[in-house]
Parts: structure tokens; sequence; C-alpha cells
């Protein structure tokens, strides 16, 4: 986490620093700070809080200067304040540094250098770092380009860097392990940042700096790319995708309304050159290659975390039931540290928003060394879980800005529905005419899921004011509705910090019936066709308990019309594809509670949407 970005050319750099820093505020949101080159000196303005707190800190101060770097924080080493915050100086204040990552040997690096007489006055690893830069640049009385390659030798973990040094004004050096940096060419001036967005502005030509690789910028002379073991590299410039309004929220009020109501059309773009619904058929050009390893799967393992894991739970109903292989889902981090049982014959599939998550990254690291095959489902392109995979596909969502993942969630499962029909039919485990009856009903989900967002709103809305102040929450749902619970779940605990618990219907009578009174709302995901007699039990079971029930059915349900406090109504669909209509619902009613509470709906507190820590 954390967002980085950096200026070098004939502009001021300040503006374009604070608004590019903007843009990456999504990767944390405790405290900013900016380093400006001024007349021969690095000049550092830091503050606890939001990149808004930088822009008034420094209102009125002087920010004059064509070179600058800034910095969002989500503190990992260092509780949030003014000293925590980046830029970090070197003692003698000739090198500052932002930094995205964590360096995990930082401790023993930094007793080391204090025995050598270097005083710190933060408690981060990024300190330590820049300290680290100096003592070699001093010792070898070489150049920083030097010091910063042999430092980046010694750490260990992970890092995105800016380096600026005082007798340098023209030189900006950047640098990447594990943690995102793109570098933006423009004409005459150079951009780097943790992802794309502050970039795109101002050009549409980047590189995206490699794993060990140090970019070193020069005011008038270019760049060059080399490894940290001092090996030139040639880049390899793209062309970014990206349009500006994207970025922004186009008459919303908030991102994640923004991207709840783009569903249909982030739905549509995943599906799009892949669902042809002309001639039923389906079509992943990215999985193309391996497609035969997926088909002849012994089993699948799909790692993720939060709401992508979610994901891959109804991808683990999606392919048991329609492909018939067995599939396992972990948490990325758990997985990673139990010593897994993979072989070769294992596809493991790495669901992920932002393409950086750490854990998923390690997680997939490590069953590629054992030999499985490696599928990524991501939505940012060039990020580096994909770069680490044999095959994917992209889900075509489009920039999710919103902490709390909605647009990607949906976008993520209709991939893997899509994948599940796909190898079903090849697998021979789905008929010819199921496979094209699954097509054309999945063609229609967009315009159901408008038609959900449409008809329910108001509604939505209303019973968000009934029910905002209440302590708990419980969401209830079976088969492919029991992970839209856990979703439903985890989005009102973002963003509105109510405790909310998703569990399987029927297993809530093993433990949480005891929680329900009369102050307690029930969210039951009822939309299922099997089962359907044992979820109106369920609902039974907490009607019983005077338990508050809003419950989400297939329109037309009489029978928990009867029952239920609440019915939201959403259209018919198969049941494997109902979680992408369920789920909606559950978003509004989040989001609402969330408003009418007055939280911060886009950034909630602790939490940041790209977690580049393990
Ligand atoms: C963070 C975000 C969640 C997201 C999770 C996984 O916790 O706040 O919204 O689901 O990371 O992120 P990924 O980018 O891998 O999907």
């Amino acid at each position: 986490m954390c967002g980085i970005v950096a200026y070098i050319g004939k502009n001021q750099a300040c503006p374009i620093v604070i608004k590019g820093l903007q843009r990456l505020e999504y990767r944390g949101y405790d405290s900013a700070g900016i380093a400006l080159m001024q007349e021969g000196d690095i000049t550092v303005y830091k503050t606890k809080g939001k990149v808004s707190d930088l822009q008034s800190f420094i209102e009125g101060k002087p920010t004059d200067s064509t070179l600058g770097m800034g910095h969002t924080r989500w503190a990992t080493h260092g509780v949030p304040n003014d000293v925590n915050a980046h830029p970090h100086y070197s003692g003698n204040k000739n090198i500052a540094i932002i930094h995205n990552g964590i360096i995990e040997n930082y401790a023993v690096i930094k007793e080391e250098l204090t025995k050598r007489g270097h005083v710190f006055h933060s408690d981060t690893d990024t300190e330590v770092l820049v300290h680290l830069i100096e003592e070699i640049q001093n010792n070898e009385k070489c150049s920083l380009e030097k010091a910063l390659l042999e430092a980046l030798n010694k750490v260990t973990g992970a890092y995105a860097i800016v380096v600026m040094e005082r007798n340098d004004p023209n030189t900006l050096y950047g640098a990447r392990k594990g943690s995102p940096l793109v570098l933006g060419i423009g004409t005459d001036e150079y951009f780097l940042a943790s992802d794309a967005t502050p970039i795109v502005e101002y050009t549409k030509n980047v590189v995206y700096i490699g794993e060990e690789e140090v970019v070193v910028i020069k005011r008038d002379g270019g760049f060059t790319l080399k490894t940290i073991q001092n090996v030139e590299k040639t880049p390899y410039i793209q062309e970014l995708e990206l349009k500006l309004e994207m970025l922004e929220k186009g008459g919303y009020e908030h991102f994640m309304l923004k991207e709840i109501h783009e569903q249909p059309r982030s739905i549509k773009d995943s599906m799009r050159g892949r669902l042809n619904a002309v001639d039923n058929t389906l079509k992943l050009g990215g999985l193309k290659e391996y497609e035969h390893k997926i088909i002849n799967a012994n089993r699948i393992l799909i790692v993720a975390c939060g709401t992508s894991w979610h994901a891959g739970l109804v991808a683990e109903y999606l392919f048991e039931d329609l492909a018939r292989i067995p599939v396992e889902v972990e948490y990325a981090s758990e997985f990673r540290y139990r010593n897994p049982v993979i072989n070769e014959n294992d596809v493991v599939i790495a669901i992920s928003q932002s393409g950086e998550t750490a854990d998923s990254l390690a997680a997939i690291k490590l069953a590629k060394e054992k030999g499985a095959t490696i599928i990524g489902i991501c939505n940012v392109v060039g990020s580096s879980i994909p770069r680490e995979t044999h095959a994917g596909s992209y889900t075509h969502a489009g920039p999710e800005i919103g902490v709390a993942s909605t647009k990607a969630f949906t976008a993520q499962v209709v991939v893997l529905t899509m994948m599940a029909i796909y190898v079903a039919y090849k697998r021979g485990k789905i008929t010819e005419s199921k496979y094209r009856q699954l097509i054309i009903e999945l063609d229609t989900i967009p315009d159901k899921v408008k038609h959900i967002i449409d008809s329910t709103n108001e509604q939505v809305k209303k019973i968000a004011e009934i029910y905002k102040n209440a302590h708990n929450f419980l969401y209830l749902g079976r088969g492919y509705n029991f992970p839209v619970a856990l979703e439903g779940a985890l989005k009102l605990k973002e963003i509105s910090y109510i405790h909310a618990e998703g569990y399987p219907a029927a297993e809530m009578k093993h433990g949480p019936i005891a929680l329900i009174d009369e102050n307690m709302p029930v969210v039951v995901v009822a939309t299922n066709h099997s089962a359907y007699e044992k979820i109106i039990s369920n609902v039974q079971e907490v009607v019983a308990r005077k338990g508050r029930v809003i419950a989400i059915v297939t329109k037309a349900d009489d029978i928990i019309k009867s029952l239920a406090e609440h019915v939201i109504e959403i259209p018919d669909t198969e049941e494997s594809f109902s979680p992408l209509l369920s789920v909606i619902p559950l978003q509004l009613l989040s989001y609402y509670i969330a408003v009418g509470l007055g939280k911060n709906v886009d950034q909630p507190r602790n939490l940041a949407k790209s977690v580049t820590v393990e």
C-alpha cells in the first residue's frame, strides 16, 4: 500500500504531485508528504491526515520547483503521524526518499547504523533505507546511483522507491521489488507513480518497471533502466488504455455509488469478445494456450484475499457444479505458510482486483515453484500478478477507486462463470443445449443488473434508514448465495463499521441463532431454486425469534414475502448466476447505511485498496 508519485520536467511539480496523490489515495490515506527540489535544497512538507490536509498545510508556503515527489501513507512501521510520514531525509539531508513496501531486515541495519552514529527520527523502515544509502555513499565516496544499487542489494523485503539528491537537481531515481512502479514518458518530462492514474492526463506512454529494476531519469537526457545488479535493460514502452473520465466521479456523490451503477457496463465489458450471443459460443483467448491444463486438471486451487476470495468461493460452486472439477478456495495468506500439497496437475487460479496483493502474489510464486499451472483473474492491466501467471483473463471492470470492491467482484464472477461453462462443455459435463442455454442467459445479466439497480434503489435506501443504527447484522445464504452473504457482511463492515457476520443459513442454528432478538436485522439471500424449502425454514427460524428479516427474493416469491419484514425482489436467473444479481442490493444497502451514518464511503478508516504488505 502507500501511493507514490514523482515528477521531473519543465512544469511545476507540486500541483502535479498533489493531484497524483489524490488519485492514489485509495492506496492509503493516514498521512501524506511531498519533497521539492528548491534552490539547491530539498524542502519536505508532511503531515498526518489526508492529501487534502497536506494541501492546506502547504498553502502559502513556497512550492516553486520542477522536481518533486509525494507520498500518501498506509502505516506499517510506526503510527500515522507527521514524523513517520514520508518523504524521509538521510542524516545530512542530502538525500530524500519515498517508499511503498516493507524493508524486512530494517532492524538489523538500523542497529548497525545506530552504532555508526546515525540518528533516526521516525519509527519507519524507510528512514533506515535512506540512511543506509547515505552511509554507503559516504564510505565509498561514490555516486548516489552506485550507493543506491548497493543498498538495494543489502535489503530484503519489498519496495517501490523514489529518491532525489540535493546536489543533483536534474536527476530522479526510482526502483522496485514487489511493489508497483510505473514510469510515464512525456515530452521533456517524466513521471513515476504506483499506478498509471496520476500519469494518464499527461502522457499515454509508460514503462512498467520490472522486479529489482532501477530507473535513472535525467532532466534533459532521457532515462536508463537497469537491474540492481547494474545490467542495462531495454525498456518496453506501452501505450495506456486508461481514459481520464474513468477516474472521475461523473456526477455521483461517491466512487462506490458510481461503481455500483457501472456494473451493467463492466459486466458487459468483461464478456465482450468472449461471449458471443449470436452463435452462442464462448472464447477465452487469454487461456487458450493452457486450456488443456484446466480441462484436465486434477483439482483447482483458488487463492485470493478479501472480496476476491468471495468471488473464489462462487467459483468453487461453479467449477464443481458445472465442470465437476474438485476445487479448494484458500486465503492466500494461509495457503503460502502451511506447506500446501501441490502437484503438476493442479491448476491454481489467483483472483485479484489490483493484481498487487502481496499474499496472493507470494502464493502463486510458491505454487509455480511446485509446478502448478497458474491462471490469473485480475483487473489492473500490467500489474504484478498477471506477470507471474502462465495465462489468464483480465476482468474489464475499469479502474475501481472506492476502497470497498463492487464492480470488480461482479466482473470477477462473470469471468469465472464463463470459464466454468467453457471448461464444463469441453469436459463433456454439460450438453451442447445446456451450454447454449447458459450462454443465452448469461448474456441477459447486464440488463437484469441494471433493472435491479433502478428498481430497488429507493426501497433499499429506506431500509438503510430504518436499520442504520443497528449494532450487528447477520447475513445468511445457502449454496451459491453463501459467498454473497459473506460479501454483503464484508461490505457493511468495511464502510459503516457495523459488526456483520455472513453465515451459511443452515449453520446459523449451530451458534449465531443465539444472537437473534428483536434488535437483530437478518439479511437472507433467498433466491435459490434448490434447497428453497430449507431456506424458508431458516427464515422461519429467524422470525420465530423475533429477528427482523430483510430478504432478497426472486420476483413473485409469495411465501417469503409473507414471512419477512422486508423483501427486495430481483429477477430470476440460472441458479449458478444468482450471485451476480443478489449481491447488487447488498452493495446498495451497505452504501446507504454508511452514507446515513456519515461515514467516509470511498476511504473507510484503516483500509486500503491495494494491500502490498503481507
Ligand atoms: C483489500 C481491499 C479489498 C480487496 C482485498 C483484495 O483488503 O480493501 O477490497 O478485496 O484487498 O484485493 P485484490 O486487489 O487482491 O482483489
